[in-house]
Protein backbone atom coordinates (compact mmCIF):
# COMPACT_ATOMS: atom_id res chain seq x y z
CA UNK A 1 0.00 0.00 0.00
CA UNK A 2 1.32 3.56 -0.90
CA UNK A 3 1.55 5.92 2.54
CA UNK A 4 0.32 8.97 1.49
CA UNK A 5 1.81 12.62 2.35
CA UNK A 6 -1.69 13.48 4.36
CA UNK A 7 -1.35 10.43 6.53
CA UNK A 8 1.96 10.87 7.29
CA UNK A 9 0.81 14.39 7.91
CA UNK A 10 3.45 15.80 6.03
CA UNK A 11 3.09 19.38 4.39
CA UNK A 12 5.58 18.50 1.82
CA UNK A 13 8.27 16.13 1.02
CA UNK A 14 10.75 14.87 -1.39
CA UNK A 15 12.24 11.02 -1.67
CA UNK A 16 15.84 10.16 -2.53
CA UNK A 17 16.50 13.54 -3.98
CA UNK A 18 19.48 14.36 -6.02
CA UNK A 19 20.38 17.76 -8.19
CA UNK A 20 23.52 17.84 -10.16
CA UNK A 21 24.29 21.43 -12.15
CA UNK A 22 26.45 20.67 -14.74
CA UNK A 23 27.95 17.64 -16.24
CA UNK A 24 31.11 15.28 -16.08
CA UNK A 25 33.82 16.59 -14.50
CA UNK A 26 32.53 20.31 -14.05
CA UNK A 27 29.16 18.82 -12.75
CA UNK A 28 28.45 19.65 -9.22
CA UNK A 29 26.20 17.69 -6.89
CA UNK A 30 24.06 19.87 -5.27
CA UNK A 31 21.63 17.44 -3.63
CA UNK A 32 23.20 13.86 -2.83
CA UNK A 33 20.20 11.71 -1.82
CA UNK A 34 17.97 13.81 0.35
CA UNK A 35 15.01 12.19 1.94
CA UNK A 36 12.65 13.76 4.64
CA UNK A 37 9.69 15.93 5.12
CA UNK A 38 7.81 19.06 6.30
CA UNK A 39 5.41 18.15 8.77
CA UNK A 40 2.00 20.32 8.80
CA UNK A 41 1.81 23.28 10.88
CA UNK A 42 5.37 22.96 12.17
CA UNK A 43 8.14 25.57 11.69
CA UNK A 44 11.45 23.86 10.60
CA UNK A 45 14.58 25.42 10.11
CA UNK A 46 17.16 24.31 7.47
CA UNK A 47 20.75 24.61 8.34
CA UNK A 48 23.99 24.44 6.92
CA UNK A 49 26.96 25.53 5.59
CA UNK A 50 27.07 27.35 2.71
CA UNK A 51 26.89 25.31 -0.66
CA UNK A 52 25.50 22.70 1.20
CA UNK A 53 22.63 22.69 -1.19
CA UNK A 54 19.84 24.71 1.67
CA UNK A 55 18.51 26.75 -1.11
CA UNK A 56 18.69 23.94 -3.44
CA UNK A 57 16.39 21.60 -1.50
CA UNK A 58 14.09 24.41 -1.18
CA UNK A 59 13.44 25.23 -4.74
CA UNK A 60 12.77 21.63 -5.61
CA UNK A 61 10.54 21.50 -2.56
CA UNK A 62 8.34 24.56 -3.83
CA UNK A 63 8.62 23.32 -7.42
CA UNK A 64 10.68 25.92 -8.33
CA UNK A 65 13.47 24.31 -10.08
CA UNK A 66 13.14 20.02 -10.84
CA UNK A 67 15.40 17.35 -9.64
CA UNK A 68 18.35 15.23 -11.16
CA UNK A 69 16.24 12.19 -9.43
CA UNK A 70 14.31 11.14 -6.62
CA UNK A 71 10.70 12.85 -6.04
CA UNK A 72 8.79 15.58 -4.38
CA UNK A 73 5.49 16.26 -3.11
CA UNK A 74 2.95 19.26 -1.77
CA UNK A 75 0.56 17.99 0.48
CA UNK A 76 -0.51 14.50 -1.79
CA UNK A 77 0.61 15.76 -5.07
CA UNK A 78 3.41 14.37 -6.55
CA UNK A 79 5.22 17.42 -8.32
CA UNK A 80 7.74 15.79 -10.56
CA UNK A 81 5.96 14.86 -13.16
CA UNK A 82 3.22 17.60 -13.62
CA UNK A 83 3.39 20.33 -16.26
CA UNK A 84 5.05 24.06 -15.75
CA UNK A 85 1.28 24.89 -15.78
CA UNK A 86 -0.21 22.74 -13.34
CA UNK A 87 2.87 23.41 -11.48
CA UNK A 88 2.59 27.08 -11.50
CA UNK A 89 -1.29 27.11 -10.36
CA UNK A 90 -0.52 24.25 -7.55
CA UNK A 91 2.00 27.23 -6.44
CA UNK A 92 0.30 29.94 -6.46
CA UNK A 93 -2.50 28.66 -4.34
CA UNK A 94 -0.81 26.92 -1.89
CA UNK A 95 3.07 28.12 -1.92
CA UNK A 96 4.75 31.51 -0.56
CA UNK A 97 8.33 31.58 -0.96
CA UNK A 98 10.82 34.48 0.17
CA UNK A 99 13.66 34.10 -1.93
CA UNK A 100 17.45 34.78 -0.72
CA UNK A 101 17.20 37.56 -3.37
CA UNK A 102 14.44 38.81 -2.51
CA UNK A 103 12.86 38.27 -6.84
CA UNK A 104 10.69 41.69 -6.50
CA UNK A 105 9.27 43.01 -9.46
CA UNK A 106 11.15 46.63 -10.41
CA UNK A 107 8.53 48.24 -11.94
CA UNK A 108 5.79 47.91 -9.59
CA UNK A 109 5.89 49.72 -5.76
CA UNK A 110 5.97 47.83 -2.36
CA UNK A 111 1.82 47.32 -2.07
CA UNK A 112 2.03 46.44 -6.02
CA UNK A 113 4.69 43.92 -5.17
CA UNK A 114 2.65 42.24 -1.98
CA UNK A 115 -0.79 42.03 -3.84
CA UNK A 116 1.03 40.46 -6.94
CA UNK A 117 0.30 36.93 -6.07
CA UNK A 118 -3.80 37.87 -5.83
CA UNK A 119 -2.81 40.34 -9.17
CA UNK A 120 -1.41 36.55 -11.32
CA UNK A 121 -4.34 34.45 -9.73
CA UNK A 122 -6.88 37.01 -11.75
CA UNK A 123 -8.75 38.05 -8.60
CA UNK A 124 -9.09 40.61 -5.49
CA UNK A 125 -8.37 40.13 -2.08
CA UNK A 126 -11.87 39.64 -0.06
CA UNK A 127 -12.02 41.80 3.15
CA UNK A 128 -10.51 39.21 5.30
CA UNK A 129 -7.34 39.07 3.20
CA UNK A 130 -7.26 43.04 3.12
CA UNK A 131 -7.03 42.78 6.70
CA UNK A 132 -4.36 40.57 7.14
CA UNK A 133 -2.19 42.37 4.38
CA UNK A 134 -2.65 45.46 6.35
CA UNK A 135 -1.68 43.59 9.28
CA UNK A 136 1.39 42.17 8.15
CA UNK A 137 2.59 45.69 6.78
CA UNK A 138 1.83 47.33 9.65
CA UNK A 139 3.77 44.54 11.54
CA UNK A 140 6.52 44.59 9.11
CA UNK A 141 6.73 48.46 8.79
CA UNK A 142 6.19 49.07 5.93
CA UNK A 143 3.49 51.65 5.85
CA UNK A 144 5.25 54.57 4.92
CA UNK A 145 6.86 52.70 1.85
CA UNK A 146 4.17 50.87 0.08
CA UNK A 147 4.51 53.78 -2.66
CA UNK A 148 8.19 53.11 -3.52
CA UNK A 149 9.39 50.63 -5.72
CA UNK A 150 12.70 48.06 -5.03
CA UNK A 151 14.87 50.59 -5.88
CA UNK A 152 14.08 53.20 -3.15
CA UNK A 153 13.92 50.39 -0.85
CA UNK A 154 16.92 49.26 1.49
CA UNK A 155 17.98 45.39 1.59
CA UNK A 156 15.87 45.24 4.05
CA UNK A 157 12.77 46.79 3.48
CA UNK A 158 12.89 44.33 0.11
CA UNK A 159 13.50 41.44 2.37
CA UNK A 160 10.17 43.03 4.16
CA UNK A 161 8.52 43.85 1.03
CA UNK A 162 9.14 39.62 -0.18
CA UNK A 163 7.69 38.23 3.21
CA UNK A 164 4.59 40.28 2.98
CA UNK A 165 4.11 39.39 -0.45
CA UNK A 166 5.11 35.20 0.39
CA UNK A 167 2.38 35.41 3.23
CA UNK A 168 -0.39 37.46 1.59
CA UNK A 169 -2.62 35.02 0.28
CA UNK A 170 -1.93 32.58 4.23
CA UNK A 171 -0.86 29.92 1.98
CA UNK A 172 -0.59 26.26 3.56
CA UNK A 173 3.25 25.77 2.84
CA UNK A 174 5.46 28.77 3.38
CA UNK A 175 9.44 28.57 2.05
CA UNK A 176 11.76 31.22 3.33
CA UNK A 177 15.04 31.49 2.55
CA UNK A 178 17.65 33.40 5.23
CA UNK A 179 14.62 35.45 5.71
CA UNK A 180 16.24 37.30 8.59
CA UNK A 181 19.52 37.44 6.89
CA UNK A 182 19.09 41.58 5.74
CA UNK A 183 17.47 42.66 9.01
CA UNK A 184 18.61 44.61 11.80
CA UNK A 185 18.06 42.40 14.96
CA UNK A 186 14.62 43.97 15.83
CA UNK A 187 12.94 43.07 12.18
CA UNK A 188 14.59 40.24 12.58
CA UNK A 189 12.75 39.08 15.52
CA UNK A 190 9.68 40.30 14.42
CA UNK A 191 9.86 38.26 11.23
CA UNK A 192 10.92 35.37 13.33
CA UNK A 193 7.69 35.88 15.50
CA UNK A 194 5.55 36.20 12.25
CA UNK A 195 6.69 32.86 11.07
CA UNK A 196 6.22 31.22 14.43
CA UNK A 197 2.95 32.73 14.79
CA UNK A 198 1.88 31.17 10.90
CA UNK A 199 2.55 28.09 11.94
CA UNK A 200 1.29 27.96 16.04
CA UNK A 201 -2.15 30.07 15.58
CA UNK A 202 -2.72 29.88 11.70
CA UNK A 203 -1.46 26.31 11.37
CA UNK A 204 0.58 26.94 8.14
CA UNK A 205 3.65 25.03 7.69
CA UNK A 206 6.95 26.94 7.62
CA UNK A 207 10.53 26.03 6.23
CA UNK A 208 13.32 28.27 7.05
CA UNK A 209 17.06 28.34 5.92
CA UNK A 210 19.08 30.72 8.45
CA UNK A 211 22.54 30.72 9.64
CA UNK A 212 21.66 32.13 12.81
CA UNK A 213 21.36 29.96 15.53
CA UNK A 214 19.38 32.75 17.22
CA UNK A 215 16.63 31.92 14.27
CA UNK A 216 16.98 28.44 14.05
CA UNK A 217 15.85 28.29 18.06
CA UNK A 218 12.38 29.75 17.47
CA UNK A 219 11.76 26.42 14.93
CA UNK A 220 9.99 23.20 16.32
CA UNK A 221 12.75 21.13 14.80
CA UNK A 222 16.10 21.83 12.79
CA UNK A 223 17.86 20.00 9.78
CA UNK A 224 21.21 20.08 9.06
CA UNK A 225 22.43 19.90 5.56
CA UNK A 226 26.05 18.93 4.74
CA UNK A 227 27.23 18.34 0.66
CA UNK A 228 23.91 17.89 0.04
CA UNK A 229 23.23 15.67 2.60
CA UNK A 230 20.68 15.02 5.33
CA UNK A 231 23.32 15.51 8.35
CA UNK A 232 20.89 15.79 11.45
CA UNK A 233 17.24 16.02 12.02
CA UNK A 234 16.69 17.32 16.03
CA UNK A 235 13.63 18.69 17.66
CA UNK A 236 13.77 22.49 19.00
CA UNK A 237 16.99 23.36 20.06
CA UNK A 238 18.06 26.30 22.41
CA UNK A 239 20.54 28.54 20.07
CA UNK A 240 23.97 27.45 22.41
CA UNK A 241 22.79 23.55 21.20
CA UNK A 242 22.62 24.57 17.87
CA UNK A 243 26.17 27.12 17.74
CA UNK A 244 27.64 23.27 19.02
CA UNK A 245 25.98 21.44 16.60
CA UNK A 246 27.60 23.79 13.60
CA UNK A 247 30.79 23.95 15.38
CA UNK A 248 31.16 20.10 15.48
CA UNK A 249 29.86 19.64 12.24
CA UNK A 250 32.76 22.24 11.06
CA UNK A 251 35.59 19.88 12.32
CA UNK A 252 37.17 17.48 10.15
CA UNK A 253 36.44 14.40 11.77
N1 LIG B 1 22.40 27.39 -10.88
C1 LIG B 1 23.50 26.78 -10.46
N2 LIG B 1 24.47 26.39 -11.34
C2 LIG B 1 25.57 25.74 -10.92
N3 LIG B 1 25.83 25.43 -9.63
C3 LIG B 1 24.92 25.80 -8.72
C4 LIG B 1 23.72 26.49 -9.08
N4 LIG B 1 23.00 26.72 -7.95
C5 LIG B 1 23.72 26.20 -6.92
N5 LIG B 1 24.88 25.65 -7.39
C6 LIG B 1 25.90 24.94 -6.58
O1 LIG B 1 25.24 23.92 -5.86
C7 LIG B 1 25.74 23.84 -4.54
C8 LIG B 1 24.61 24.06 -3.54
O2 LIG B 1 24.13 25.40 -3.68
P1 LIG B 1 22.96 26.01 -2.81
O3 LIG B 1 21.80 25.11 -2.87
O4 LIG B 1 22.77 27.41 -3.27
O5 LIG B 1 23.59 25.97 -1.34
P2 LIG B 1 23.27 26.83 -0.04
O6 LIG B 1 21.94 27.48 -0.22
O7 LIG B 1 23.32 25.82 1.08
O8 LIG B 1 24.38 27.83 0.09
C9 LIG B 1 26.86 24.87 -4.44
O9 LIG B 1 28.08 24.21 -4.70
C10 LIG B 1 26.51 25.84 -5.53
O10 LIG B 1 27.67 26.48 -6.02
MG1 LIG C 1 21.39 29.51 -0.25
Amino acid sequence: MEITTSELGLAARVQRLTKTYGTGETGVHALDGVTVGIRRGEFTAIMGPSGSGKSTLMHIMAGLDAPSSGRAWIGDTDITDLSDLELTVLRRRRVGFVFQSFNLVPTLDAIGNILLPFDLDGRRPSALERARIDGLVDTLGLGPRLRHRPHQLSGGQQQRVAIARALATAPDLVFADEPTGNLDSRSGREVLALLAAASREHGQSIAMVTHDPIAAAAADRVLFLGDGRLVADKPRQSAEQISAHMLAAEVPA
